[in-house]
């Protein structure tokens, strides 16, 4: 997953940061990245971006990436780094 093939086109964003951003009823059983504040975490990640001058950077809010449990999901491509952040804070 993830090699490029001879003809690809090339890639567009250094880093392309997917954040979750669905929503679910409470009380659902799986929960949803967005009840655990992801909406907040993608805005503040954009922000920051912008702030740092990341021009190969792309937030984008995503859909259910099918870890909910885990959430807020964060997935970073290419590499497909996925990372569960607590907080904002840099560590
Ligand atoms: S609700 Fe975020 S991964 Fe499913």
């Amino acid at each position: 997953m993830g090699d490029r093939q001879a003809g690809d086109p090339p890639q567009y964003y250094e880093a392309h940061v997917f954040v979750c951003c669905n929503r679910r009823p409470d009380g659902h059983k799986r929960g949803s990245c967005a009840a655990k504040g992801s909406e907040k975490l993608r805005d503040y990640m954009k922000v920051r971006a912008k702030e740092l001058g990341l021009p190969g950077v792309r937030v984008n809010m995503a859909g259910c990436l099918d870890r909910c449990e885990l959430g807020p999901c964060v997935v970073i491509y290419p590499e497909g780094v996925w990372y569960p952040p607590e907080t904002a804070a840099a560590e």
